[in-house]
């Protein structure tokens, strides 16, 4: 079976309130992109060449970086930018256990191992407290995940981790556009990760990723690393990777950053409309969350009783309305990770949130209809009710 981007179909076809719509992006470039395409094609530009290093360019510029990498996808991002700065057996990297898997598995890629924290009961995100108190003689790097399109606050631990030496990386792969004390996600950290994932607020037509830095010795070294370890060929300075990013999709990525700050003010409109809909329905609680633009809502996330979230997941599937949830399972209780150690019980905000969290539709094409749609149909099933 063709992976589908899930979200995106129902019973085989395209109606409904969808929880994310990179097909409606795709029509909006597409004449531009194809356009662009087939210039590459004509000049043979199939790997690298000007249209990465002009979506390369334009993404630092963006974020406020001295420079972007662009790679294969966001998990290799990571994995790149722990191998950059040398991080490897016998080091721990310090992450949260309400993640999407792939932040602890590029930590297990490069053979270092992952210690995990609970995460904020408001917010979702990494609690700051916990990580300093998870720090030891071997911590060599702190993962901030900007989950659901939310920045972690890094402005005290950033001074706090450079003081003992800890490297702070960013992923960033949910929160492109977000912004913090007028500094945007990407230009916190040593280095900072992105996914474009097709879904992603900022996404590509297919797997991409970049990441983002401002020592030009760290970015100098990613540019091998992404290229069997030489930025020129045949010149093999480190054991490498091959994880390029693909023309095709740097040219769809230069294309639609040129709408992320009207996509983005879009989303965050969409928020003030849940936020105002969904206010005061009982069982239904709120994100958490700052009025600037800290959040970009790549996720508008609500938390439900555990025992209405399946009930109400089926009602409003029934309606048309697709939701998600972000995730089903911490970290820790993943299969994958048993290996480290850690059981039900070690992260209870985390495995509390997985049970009772629900996405709602949040993409360009939403309106305020739908939302009164989406809300209305909440209220019948929760409102009032006692769970
Ligand atoms: C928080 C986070 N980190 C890393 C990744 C990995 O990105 P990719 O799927 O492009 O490898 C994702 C993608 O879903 C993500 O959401």
């Amino acid at each position: 079976m063709p992976f589908v981007i899930r979200s995106c179909v129902i019973g085989g076809s395209n109606m409904g309130i969808l929880l994310s719509a990179p097909q409606t992006e795709f029509e909006i470039i597409e004449e531009e992109w194809r356009d662009a395409v087939k210039q590459i094609a004509k000049r043979g530009e199939f790997i690298g060449g000007a249209s990465v290093a002009r979506f390369e360019k334009a993404f630092a510029e963006y974020i406020g970086a001295q420079g972007m990498v662009g790679v294969g996808n966001g998990t290799d991002a990571l994995i790149l930018a722990l191998k950059s700065l040398g991080i490897g057996p016998g080091d721990e990297v310090i992450t949260v256990a309400n993640t999407f898997v792939a932040t602890v598995a590029a930590i297990h890629h490069v053979g270092a191992r992952a210690v995990l924290v609970d995460c904020d009961e408001r917010t979702y995100l990494m609690d700051i407290g916990k990580v300093t108190q998870a720090v030891t003689a071997r911590t060599k790097a702190i993962i901030a995940v900007h989950l659901y399109g939310q920045m972690v606050d890094l402005h005290e631990l950033l001074p706090w981790a450079e003081e003992r030496g800890i490297a702070v990386i960013e992923d960033g792969a949910q929160a492109v556009g977000a912004r913090l004390y007028n500094r945007a996600v990407g230009n916190w950290g040593q280095l900072a990760c992105f996914s474009f994932y097709p879904d992603k607020n900022l996404g590509a037509f297919g797997d991409a990723g970049g990441i983002t830095g401002s020592s030009p010795e760290l970015l100098s070294t990613l540019r091998k690393l992404r290229n069997h370890g030489g930025e020129m060929r045949y010149q093999h300075e480190l054991p490498g990777f091959n994880s390029r990013l693909d023309p095709i999709q740097a040219i769809a990525l230069d294309i639609k950053l040129k709408y992320i700050e009207q996509w983005t003010a879009k989303r965050i409109q969409i928020a003030k409309w849940y936020e105002h809909e969904l206010n005061g329905i009982s069982n239904v609680v709120l994100p958490c969350h700052r009025n600037d633009q800290s959040h970009v809502f790549h996720l508008f996330v609500i938390r439900v009783p555990d025992l209405a979230r399946s009930s109400l997941m089926k009602h409003l599937q029934k309606k048309g309305i697709l939701t998600g949830i972000h995730y089903p399972t911490p970290v820790h209780l993943t299969p994958a990770f048993s290996y480290l150690g850690y059981g039900p019980g070690d992260f209870q905000t985390s495995e509390k949130a997985s049970k009772e969290i629900l996405s709602l539709p949040m993409n360009i094409t939403v309106s305020e209809q739908d939302v009164e749609t989406v809300a209305k149909e909440i209220r019948n099933l929760l409102g009032g009710v006692s769970i």
